[in-house]
């Protein structure tokens, strides 16, 4: 627990969480436009992620994004219940978790789903993601060169059975809204046509030198959510996820010269750009400053028009969670996950 009484339901400087914008999704619930990431990577543990959960629901976060895979939901869990004991309303809160790769199928789906409630002390959670599209995984943090003997291409059928469950979650009343994430535009089109509950949202890489134009549009367009991960650039990244190719957002000309003239943190402008866009950040921090500041953004004056061209001018198309540990034997490489050539990649 924090070493100062909780300055609960906000903070003196906090942003209202009324005024934070918000996207609407089918069933007329509210999503808040801004979120917190809960991934520590190899930097941050458990108790400090959940502290930081702490300082965020006080500077006006209520929206966090958490995985069972980020091995730290039962510590969140600890912090969401003194939020809602220090006076915030369980439904002005808006909490993800998503299913984990080993947990796909017929059998694994609603346990792993009554798991995460439990460690996140809640009766429901507002969004349930299938966090990637295979059923494939590794031990934490390993090598990107290492290869799950049993690891397969996307199964339509498979994915689909997988999806079923997610459904009978929503029926069950465990789950109010289910997505995907780490899914490209032929795979949504094969679950947009086999769905009974279409995803809300899809949780996606998505900073200014990774903008993912046709997906994004593709999104929209379904009247799908897209949520942006990594929106700084995942400066933090763990080095073996680091590859020589890689572009940093936060030293770009264009995202430097922008944030002298407002005078703000280039990762200040990355969120601004993107909530402007129309995606939801979900930025990751432990550090109250940061979190204010990315909080801040959203409720901050738009980008003039001339920004917004400039920083869509700055694409890169650089993936930087590229997903290699996901492989399987004889994939030719990382780019095999995300459907290039516009067609699912086979074995
Ligand atoms: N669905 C998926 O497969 C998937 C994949 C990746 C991530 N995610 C989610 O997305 C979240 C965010 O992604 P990420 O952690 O990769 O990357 P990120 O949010 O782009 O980068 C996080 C880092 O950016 C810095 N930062 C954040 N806000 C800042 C601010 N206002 N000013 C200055 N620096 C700031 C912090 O650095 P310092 O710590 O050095 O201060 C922080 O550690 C994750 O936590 C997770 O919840 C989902």
């Amino acid at each position: 627990m924090l070493d100062h009484a909780l300055e609960l339901p906000l903070a003196t400087d906090g942003v209202d969480p009324e005024r934070i914008p918000y996207r609407t999704l089918p069933t007329g619930a509210r999503m808040p436009a801004i979120g917190l990431g809960t991934f520590g990577s190899d930097h941050y543990d458990a108790d400090t992620i959940a502290q930081g959960v702490l300082t965020a629901a006080e500077v006006g976060y209520r929206y966090f994004d958490c995985a069972a895979v980020y091995g730290n939901e039962s510590h969140i869990g600890a912090s969401l219940e003194a939020i809602q004991r220090a006076g915030v309303a369980r439904d002005e809160m808006f909490i993800t978790s998503k299913l984990w790769n080993d947990s796909h199928g017929d059998e694994e789906v609603l346990p792993a789903c009554r798991r995460s409630l439990d460690d996140l002390r809640l009766d429901a959670l507002d969004m349930y993601l299938v966090h990637w599209p295979f059923p494939n995984h590794h031990p934490p943090g390993c090598d990107v060169d290492a290869r799950n003997p049993r690891a397969r291409p996307y199964v339509h059928a498979e994915y689909m059975r997988t999806w079923r469950q997610m459904e009978r979650l929503v029926e069950m009343g465990l789950v109010r809204h289910i997505g995907t994430s780490n899914m490209t535009i032929p795979k949504l089109e094969l679950l947009l046509r086999d769905a009974e509950i279409r995803p809300a949202c899809n949780q996606m890489e998505l900073h200014p030198h990774m903008q993912q134009p046709e997906l994004f549009a593709f999104l929209l367009q379904q009247g799908i959510v897209p949520v942006g991960y990594s929106p700084v650039g995942s400066p933090n990244r763990p080095a073996r996820d680091v590859t020589p190719a890689d572009t940093v957002d936060t030293e770009d000309p264009v995202i430097r010269a922008i944030a002298e003239r407002l005078g703000v943190h280039p990762a200040v402008v990355c969120i601004k750009w993107a909530e402007q866009r129309g995606q939801v950040p979900i930025p990751f921090s432990v550090k109250r400053n940061q979190q204010l500041a990315s909080l801040k953004a959203v409720v901050a004056e738009p980008l003039n028009p001339a920004d917004m061209e400039a920083l869509a001018g700055i694409d890169r198309n650089c993936r930087l969670i590229k997903g290699q540990v996901f492989l399987w034997e004889g994939a030719s490489g990382w780019e095999d996950l995300w459907d290039i050539d516009g067609a699912v990649a086979e074995g």
